[in-house]
């Protein structure tokens, strides 16, 4: 056995075990989160565990050990002389709420729902092929959804729309929409409630997002959506859209340089594709060095968008942090753009946001 400093050793032993907790600590938050245990507290208030068994109808043994793993990882809060467990205010906005900026459980969601493929993984590093987005399930797709419905739903018309020149304008007046890559459609239903004289057409090549998305639609009643499989039914060549959204597309597809062709071909030349994507920087030393997000993106880089745009022998496979500033600009000028700007906004930590023209 090699030597070891035992300080250096203890230190990086605690560091590693803490990620086995966290590991562990996803499928017990996202059992909270399904059984309706942080949504009882956040109502109720300090509750013992047979009265958050009770409220949530579950056996008072089980939840009395979940509530003990969550106030050791401190998700959950103690209080000793009345031995009752509550939510801070911000665990209940992370963990219960939703509709809150903050809150983070479709990513647990998603993590949980990728922990399935660990199995067939490991032929993906010795094939290069990957797992395409369906591949993941239902879960995965539905904890995409939860993590960007919020914005998507609340933000992106009010505060993100009016910083494009003249789009509002032109929404109102009634154009024609593709919002490509569209998944469970929330952006397709925000844009679409707002501006009834426009018509939308959402597009995707997931059976599960173009599930979701009819579903979704159907339940917002909203008349002026429709959905096309993008692979049976492509964006058309006839520059007859006035506007195309991507939201997190791009880095996530297998041949995001005939995505783009597509998207110049398919828009009129006083068109506006607005895209989303995740923000990233040029290097990996970059990213290590100065994205705070870095850890989390290659994570789910592995396990979900680089498998997702190496699902067929020929994909790109950009990786979550692909599809960053730079090469957005050069890609796009090469499939014909000759505009383009970055749209400052800065609530989101995620995303970068890009207005590109003909
Ligand atoms: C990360 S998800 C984002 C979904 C949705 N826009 C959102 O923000 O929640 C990426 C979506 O892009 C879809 N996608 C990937 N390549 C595509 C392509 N070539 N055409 C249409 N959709 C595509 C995937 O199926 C998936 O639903």
């Amino acid at each position: 056995m090699s030597e070891h400093n035992p300080e250096a050793l203890q230190a990086f032993a605690g560091q590693v075990s803490a990620s086995v907790t966290g590991g562990l600590n996803c499928a017990l938050t996202l059992l909270g989160d399904q059984l309706g245990l942080y949504r009882s507290l956040s109502a109720a208030g300090p509750m013992n565990s047979a009265e958050l068994a009770e409220s949530t109808r579950l056996s008072e043994r089980w939840v009395r050990e979940w509530l003990y793993q969550q106030a050791c990882i401190k998700q959950i809060e103690y209080r000793e002389s009345d031995d009752r467990f509550f939510l801070s205010e911000e665990a209940k906005a992370v963990l219960a709420d939703d509709r809150h900026p903050a809150n983070l459980i479709g990513m647990f969601q998603s993590v949980v729902a990728i922990y399935d493929s660990v199995d067939t993984l490991p032929d993906c590093f010795r094939t290069g092929i990957g797992h395409s987005y369906d591949d993941k399930g239902e879960n995965c797709a539905c904890g995409i959804e939860r993590m960007t419905k919020r914005f998507q739903t609340d933000q992106l018309v009010p505060d993100l729309l009016p910083r494009l020149d003249g789009l509002v304008e032109m929404l109102q007046n009634g154009v024609k929409v593709a919002d490509v890559g569209c998944g469970g459609a929330s952006s397709t239903i925000a844009m679409a409630k707002v501006f009834p004289e426009s018509q939308f057409i959402g597009y995707d090549i997931s059976m599960h997002a173009l599930n979701r998305a009819r579903n979704n639609i159907n339940a917002a009643g909203v008349k002026n959506v429709t959905l096309h499989n993008a692979i049976d039914n492509p964006l058309p060549n006839d520059a007859s859209f006035d506007l195309i959204t991507t939201f997190d597309v791009i880095h996530d597809s297998t041949h995001p340089d005939q995505l783009i062709t597509a998207i110049r071909q398919s828009l009129k030349d006083t068109g506006i594709w607005l895209c989303a994507d995740i923000k990233g920087m040029p290097t990996f030393a970059e990213n290590l060095k100065d994205n705070p997000m870095a850890t989390v993106a290659y994570s789910f880089s592995v396990l979900m968008c680089m498998s997702a745009g190496l699902s067929t022998p020929d994909g790109a496979g950009l990786g979550t942090l692909g599809f960053h500033e730079q090469k957005a600009r050069t890609m796009t000028q090469e499939a014909g753009f000759s505009r383009f700007k970055t749209i400052p906004y800065d609530p989101d930590m995620f995303n970068a946001y890009y207005e590109i023209r003909p």
